[in-house]
């Protein structure tokens, strides 16, 4: 058996690197890694596979950026060719993003099993582009591995069999357990987590991002956080650019924000692990921060991850200015209870899907 393993953006290097790891502890190699190259920066792309032990790429499909429908036509022309190449059995995609969608279409097409990590959440929001990308790929996945039960029930809804959907947990965590474990061996904890006394605050939804007003008013609340805890911002390099085109940047020198570039798998969780709270509308850090314990308000109104509300630490919050202030007002409350980890969210969940995928190897 052969196997693919796509990657493209960001959010999905994380996300193969166990399934890596677990490929190797069974020995088993004949899998290529194909980066299809929809982040391109080294700060987005290349530190990760150097941080995470990922192997060089196979093949690079340099796809770069562009408007949707060129991102994804572009990588799936390029990714046509080389499964015609390499003639592949099964495809694994991982996430949300255009790279996922490309990819899981170019691979059915061709005949080949497509295995979806992280299948069967729903945001419920069709104006996330990523909403499309999950259900587009859920409908045509042969194996749907899920990370918590609403992925399960999600996809049972929507007419998968019981065969096809297996729930796994979740490759980010595993990710996670990995790298702090290795974090903890160079700087020995005491066993109790620190408290950074910061915020840490990501954004990059176009949501967001896009409209001034909107970001304006997410600054102004940030402002207002950092007047009583410093807050610290890495800036993805969209945020980054529109921050430049608003002319904002003026407005938050001095305002106690601390901007800084994006960072690498290991920097960004030393700073988050230690934080008070994290503002975020990324989907992997409310799944991290939910597994750590640390409180956690995502400016959007609906999560893909409801496991992360209903069980873990994360609020939704909206993106509104007095909204924000209210919840982070609010979000050293002891009335939210004890979070709890979610279930199958144990380090292993890339043990079990590299079992079933070689189970008929
Ligand atoms: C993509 C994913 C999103 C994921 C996010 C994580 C889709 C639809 N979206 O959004 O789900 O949460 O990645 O980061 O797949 N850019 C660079 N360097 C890079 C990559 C991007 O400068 O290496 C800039 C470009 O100006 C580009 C913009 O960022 O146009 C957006 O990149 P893109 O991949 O289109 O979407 P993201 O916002 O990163």
């Amino acid at each position: 058996m052969k196997t693919v393993l796509v990657s493209g953006a960001r959010p999905n290097f994380m996300k193969i690197a166990p399934v890596v790891r677990a490929f190797r502890e069974r020995d088993y190699r004949d899998f290529v890694i194909v980066h299809t190259g929809q982040h391109y920066d080294y700060a987005m792309s290349q530190v990760f596979f150097e941080e995470l032990g990922l192997p060089e790429p196979d093949h690079c499909l340099n796809a770069g950026s562009g408007s949707h429908a060129e991102q994804t036509g572009k990588i799936m022309v390029e990714f046509e060719k080389v499964c015609r190449e390499i003639q592949p059995d099964v495809i694994v995609v991982v996430g949300d993003v255009n790279s996922t969608l490309a990819c899981s279409i170019v691979g059915k097409k061709l005949c080949c099993r497509v295995a979806h990590v992280e299948a069967g959440l729903r945001s419920r929001d069709l104006s996330m582009p990523e909403e499309i990308n999950r259900i587009v790929t859920d409908a045509i996945a042969d194996i749907c591995f899920a990370s918590e039960k609403s992925g399960v029930a999600n996809l049972r809804a929507e007419g998968k069999s019981d065969g096809q959907v297996h729930f796994v947990g979740n490759v980010m965590i595993d990710t996670l357990h990995y790298q702090l474990a290795a974090l903890q061996q160079r700087a020995p904890l005491t066993g109790k987590r620190s408290n950074g006394n910061y915020a840490v605050v990501t954004l990059h939804r176009p949501s967001n991002v896009d409209d001034a007003v909107v970001l304006g008013g997410i600054l102004d609340a940030l402002a207002e956080i950092a007047s009583v805890l410093p807050v610290k911002f890495p800036v993805h390099p969209r945020t980054s650019r529109r921050l430049e085109e608003c002319r904002m940047l003026e407005r938050i020198e001095g305002s106690g924000i601390e901007l800084m570039p994006p960072l690498s798998y290991k920097d960004f969780l030393a700073l988050w692990k230690d934080a008070s709270v994290v503002l975020t509308d990324s989907g992997g850090l409310q799944e991290e921060t939910t597994a750590l314990g640390i409180p956690c308000l995502t400016l959007r109104t609906s999560t893909e991850r409801p496991v992360t509300v209903t069980e873990g630490t994360n609020v939704l919050v909206g993106n509104r200015r007095d909204d924000i202030l209210r919840a982070f007002a609010a979000c050293g409350d002891e009335r939210r209870g004890s979070p709890r980890i979610p279930e199958m969210w144990d380090g292993q969940a890339a043990g079990r899907i590299a079992d079933i995928l070689l189970k008929d190897a």
